[in-house]
């Protein structure tokens, strides 16, 4: 389960090391938005650089590599220069359905070849939804690389390039163009069967904000959530730990099923539960196990 991703600049310097004692269920080392054009060959040493050097340790957060777009002329590069250091996963921006997926396949299968690596050992998160032709690309995720391991969006290059002002209202809240992007997300990623992550949240002193936005987000089906500052990580792991109460709940769920085999709903406490209960119940309690 990765309930916190925490990015950190290619470039960073003792960022680098903070990001890895952060908590964080995930590092993501950026070398796409963070990182300037005259940046990134540097950027993709200093990557590398870590990624050898932090690799091997026991225990570690996963360690992701945020690539450049396959529309920039830098994915190669980025992953000629990654791939040796085996990331856990690169993060796929402005990635548009299914078939750019299968592309990037590709070009890893080639290249953890060429490293010596197993075919298939670096998986991808996409950046599904942070572009106009991604969001209607969005459900076509399903089956098209064993690599996938999760779906997230970003709206600020989607407001970007829709020419927008603002992507939050005066109440800190998304604008109707995001909150659609964020939903087709949240549908993409249960159509593909793959874990919705949720983007970042920039206000990165505003704690009680965050939380709210993020217990949305898990209300709402999300089971992580993409960061930028390390004090954002307990938060996020908090919200995206189950509590006791809701673990006790669904083990109540998945008994009364149990107890009545062959029941198609069953009554606990004066209320109905039926199929979709139950797979969510389990849903939670495997969600504990990982
Ligand atoms: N990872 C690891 N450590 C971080 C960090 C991050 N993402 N963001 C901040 N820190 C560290 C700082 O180095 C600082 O350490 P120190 O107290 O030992 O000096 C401490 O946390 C407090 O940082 P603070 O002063 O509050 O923030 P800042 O002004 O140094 O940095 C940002 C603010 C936004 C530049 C920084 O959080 C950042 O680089 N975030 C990630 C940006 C990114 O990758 N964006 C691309 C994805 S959208
Ligand atoms: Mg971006």
């Amino acid at each position: 389960m990765m309930r916190s991703l925490l990015f950190v600049p290619a470039d960073g310097g003792p960022k680098l090391d903070k990001a890895m004692a952060s908590g964080a269920d995930a590092v993501i080392i950026d070398l796409e938005d963070s990182i300037t054009p005259e940046r990134k060959v540097a950027a993709r040493a200093s990557a590398l650089e870590f990624l050898k050097r932090t690799g091997a340790k026991k225990e570690r957060p996963r360690i992701l590599v945020r690539i450049n777009g396959l529309d920039t002329g830098m994915t190669d590069a980025d992953l000629d220069a990654i791939v040796p250091g085996r990331p856990d996963a690169v993060v796929f921006p402005k990635a548009e359905g299914g078939p750019s997926v299968v592309q990037l396949d590709g070009k890893l299968a080639a290249r953890e070849a060429k490293a010596g690596l197993p075919k298939g050992s670096i998986k991808i998160l996409a950046q599904a939804v942070e572009s106009a032709a991604g969001l209607f690309a969005a459900g076509t995720f399903r089956d098209v690389s064993p690599r996938l391991i999760g779906m997230t969006w970003g709206p600020e290059d989607l407001s970007a390039e829709l020419g927008a002002e603002a992507n939050r209202d005066e109440h800190g809240m998304l604008t109707e163009p995001y909150r659609l992007a964020r939903n087709i997300c949240l549908y993409g990623a249960a159509a593909a069967k793959l874990p919705a992550i949720e983007t970042v949240y920039v206000d990165f002193r505003n704690t009680e904000g965050l939380r709210r936005d993020t217990q949305d987000a898990r209300r709402d089906g999300f089971t992580g959530r993409l960061a930028i500052h390390p004090s954002q990580v307990p938060v996020i792991n908090e919200v995206f730990t189950p509590s006791p109460e809701q673990i006790e709940k669904a083990k109540m769920v998945v008994a009364a099923f149990a107890a009545q085999p062959g029941a198609g709903a069953v009554g606990i406490d004066g209320k109905m539960y039926d199929r979709p209960h139950l797979v969510r119940a389990q849903h939670l309690l495997d969600s504990v196990k990982r």
